[in-house]
């Protein structure tokens, strides 16, 4: 008689969504404990660009959990940079062996943090040979965990989220975000902003990319656009809201990838008029 032999099982997308959810709620959670006035803050690029203690340590936290189970795993994030020395996309897909990339914002949102406004949430993608594959945004602050897998829909604590349906822009809200250096006017931001003005629009900016995706994608705004973001700002939101039923594009209209910098993440039902408004006034740029 010869001995059954277990197979060890396969990792999965599902294990790495899992296990997302864990180090994004274990982030979120230990910032969420810590007192503003111990926050020890510190400038990056400039003076507004501001970084505190808990940003580094969760991203180290996060790191050494994933690693722990899985020790090939690199990481490219906010505060540590690229594990593997690589900033940009990973392997295409079907190459061997895997890439297995997280892609870490400790913080999105650290003005809001520091301030004490609770604004701000951790987030986390997982790309596997240059596609996201799943990833997790967690707000402490309301005890909202959005997540998202490829092909399987993006979640609101369980909850199946989808864009929103609103077809009249002045009955829709809409959010965008302004870059560290606003003041040097990059990319016309500011005449764009006032075009969005003029049209009557209501916007707001919230202070965090990763929750103003997960807000698209569960339909409390119907669009956001920003230039200049990084990877870590985008990298779970932007799945959001495509498996959420919206559309995700860089300025200039071509298929969104989180190694460039321009969004415009919609419904589906407002992008053009995006696009339009942007195209007046951008010198383009992805
Ligand atoms: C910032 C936030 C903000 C956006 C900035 C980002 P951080 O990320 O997402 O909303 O406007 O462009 O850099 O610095 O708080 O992680
Ligand atoms: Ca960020
Ligand atoms: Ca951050």
């Amino acid at each position: 008689m010869c001995d059954i032999v277990m197979e060890k099982p396969t990792d999965s997308i599902q294990d790495y969504l899992s296990l997302a959810v864990e180090v994004a709620r274990e982030a979120g959670d230990f910032a969420h404990r810590a007192q503003v006035s111990e926050l020890q803050i510190t400038t990056k690029t400039n003076e507004m660009d501001i970084v505190t203690q808990i940003d580094s340590r969760n991203e180290q936290k996060i790191r050494d959990t994933v690693l722990a189970r899985y020790p090939d795993h690199v990481f490219l994030g906010e505060e540590l940079g690229a594990s593997d020395g690589q900033a940009g996309s990973t392997a295409p897909r079907g190459a061997k062996p895997v890439t297995v990339r997280w892609v870490i914002d400790p913080i999105d949102g650290t003005v809001n943090f520091a301030h004490g406004l609770p604004i701000w949430c951790v987030s986390v993608g997982v790309e596997v040979n240059g596609v996201v594959e799943c990833g997790v945004i967690y707000n402490p602050n309301l005890n909202e965990l959005f997540s998202v897998r490829r092909g399987h829909g993006a979640y609101l604590n369980g909850q199946r989220i989808s864009v929103s349906k609103k077809s009249n822009p002045l009955q829709g809200l809409f959010v965008t975000g302004f870059p560290y250096n606003v003041n040097e006017n990059p990319g016309s931001v500011i005449e764009q902003f006032v075009s969005f003005l003029g049209r009557g629009l209501l916007i707001r900016r919230l202070g965090s990319a990763a929750l103003d995706l997960a807000y698209v994608a569960c339909g409390r705004f119907e669009a956001f656009w920003e230039m200049g973001l990084s990877p870590w700002d985008t990298s779970a939101g932007q799945l959001m809201v495509r498996e959420a039923g919206g559309r995700v594009t860089h300025y200039d209209g071509s298929d969104y990838d989180i190694y460039k910098k321009s969004i415009i993440a919609s419904n589906g039902l407002h992008h053009e008029m995006i696009f339009g408004i942007l195209s007046e006034t951008f010198t383009i740029q992805r």
